[in-house]
């Protein structure tokens, strides 16, 4: 791997502190940074290199997957980070910034290769990339990448400007587009399942599957974040990023390798084969929700609108499940059902693929019930196979046998280590790019739309369920309905 600076906005900041140095510290336990390498963390605070240590150093031991307790391990993970205090407004700071990292180049002995993290709002992604430009950081004779969190916009038109501020200073190909979810391993494993499994393979279509189910359901309710989410709700937050990269993931047919190119082809492919979404389709095919109180796990809680910083008018939806057709050879004619929403009844994001049942007389006199493949992506990890199987002795009729894989939460690698890990090696297979970006916000316009102007109903669910009736009755249609709502 490439010797880098690693160029840290917002260092000081929580995503920093909660998910970036503990992935950056489990890389380094695996022995995947580079070996020479330089952090330099930025702030506002008047903070001096001790200080940012003592505060990296507690992040690994709250959050960090593996316990941060060889202490001549950790200094040498501490050993790579420097503090430098900066405006993002004021020009002279990137000068001065400039001049560390110049510094740490030469005396380091460090390859002017730059990778610029911005773990801020992305109200100052446009100013921070536009300085990086004007102040000679972005222009090194190493390469120099941007990596950047969601969101990416708030709709159609905001996400091309956006995109188009951005450009002037970043090429595509520097640009790396965080999508926590694409860095799941669960998700980066969906192909490979899919291309060393035969039987699955040879199942993989139209002929055999009746339907595919997305979920990624949360428990949590706005936390903190009024401010944020009252503004954003489940459509912008969760459904028009991770939900529809799932479904590019899932449904890509993603080539073996790790050739970016076609990654990114295969997932527009997807993109640009979704039946698109008429606006006056919105109110039949989407289900807004937005929670009441409830309980959760036993604990009683507040409805949304009672949560500290919801106005008592608010419209917003913290529910969304929606209907979609893939129009290619492929999967024309399977239902893609995909819901999340928060304050439901578990936290879990699962795939669950439902196949025909191809006799149903058979089915209904034996008692079977479809075969499903299943996908546990978070928290937990696995992938099993329901079959039909002989029933108790003496007995006609089947029952149903589960074959497959689990491993709990705290044995999966955080998805930020697998991202970072790719941003500083360049591989981009597993980011959002542009053509994504731009085409999930066309797909998702039209629910904008109708939800600003309130066509669609906002139906009311309890906290602790699986969302509202409506979403149930979206696949009722089609005959069909979610699997493992108990
Ligand atoms: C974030 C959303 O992108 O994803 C949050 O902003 C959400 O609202 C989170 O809680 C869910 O991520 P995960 O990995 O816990 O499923």
């Amino acid at each position: 791997m490439d010797a880098n600076t690693f160029v840290l906005f917002g260092a000081t900041g929580d995503l920093a502190k909660r998910k970036i140095y503990p992935a950056l510290f489990n890389l380094f336990l695996d022995g995947k940074l580079p070996d020479v390498f330089s952090v330099i963390g930025l702030g506002r605070r008047e903070w001096s290199d001790e200080t940012f240590k003592a505060n990296i150093e507690r992040s690994l031991h709250s959050f960090s997957r593996r316990e941060a307790s060889n202490a001549e391990a950790v200094n040498q993970f501490l050993s790579f980070f420097r503090y430098h205090v900066l405006n993002v407004d004021r020009k002279e700071d990137y000068q001065s910034l400039l001049q560390r990292v110049e510094e740490g180049e030469r005396t380091a002995g460090i390859a002017p290769n730059r990778l610029f993290y911005l773990s801020v709002g992305p109200e100052l992604f446009e100013t921070i990339a536009s300085h990086i430009e004007e102040s000679g950081l972005g222009d090194t004779k190493g390469w120099k990448r941007l990596v950047i969190e969601k969101p990416f916009g708030r709709d159609l038109q905001s996400a091309r400007d956006f995109n188009a501020q951005l450009s002037k200073a970043f090429t595509e190909e520097e640009i790396f587009r965080i999508d926590h979810y694409l860095g799941k391993p669960m998700v980066q494993k969906l192909q490979l399942l899919q291309q060393t499994n035969p039987v699955l393979q040879a199942s993989w279509n139209n002929r055999y599957i009746a339907n595919v189910q997305i979920t990624a359901s949360e428990t949590v309710g706005v936390e903190e974040r009024a401010g944020y989410y009252d503004h954003s709700g489940a459509l912008r937050d969760m459904f028009q990023n991770h939900m529809l990269q799932l479904l590019m993931m899932l449904a890509g047919h993603l080539p073996k390798g790790d050739d970016s190119e076609q990654v990114r082809n295969k997932k527009k492919h997807v993109m640009q084969s979704l039946e698109p979404l008429l606006r006056q389709d919105v109110a039949t095919q989407v289900v807004r929700g937005q929670y009441r109180s409830g309980s959760i796990q036993g604990k009683p809680v507040v409805g949304y609108k009672d949560e500290a910083g919801i106005p008592q008018d608010s419209h917003n939806d913290t529910f969304i499940a929606a209907k979609l057709q893939i129009e290619d050879d492929f999967w024309r004619g399977i239902p893609f059902y995909i819901r999340t929403g928060k304050r439901m009844k578990e936290k879990a994001t699962r795939i669950v693929i439902e196949f025909r049942e191809p006799i149903k007389q058979i089915a209904a006199a034996n008692n079977s019930a479809p075969n499903l493949l299943v996908f546990e992506i978070s928290p937990n990890e696995g992938i099993y196979l329901r079959l039909n199987t002989e029933g108790e002795a003496q007995q006609q009729d089947l029952t149903k046998v589960l074959i497959g894989s689990h491993k709990s939460g705290s044995e999966v690698p955080e998805a930020y280590e697998n991202l970072i890990y790719d941003a500083l090696r360049g591989d981009s297979s597993f980011f959002a790019h542009w053509d994504e970006v731009e085409l999930s916000w066309k797909w998702v316009q039209p629910i904008l739309d109708a939800y600003a102007a309130n066509d669609v109903p906002l139906h009311a669910y309890p906290a602790g369920s699986f969302g509202p009736k409506a979403a149930q009755e979206l696949l009722a249609k089609d005959g069909f309905e979610w699997w493992f709502d108990q």
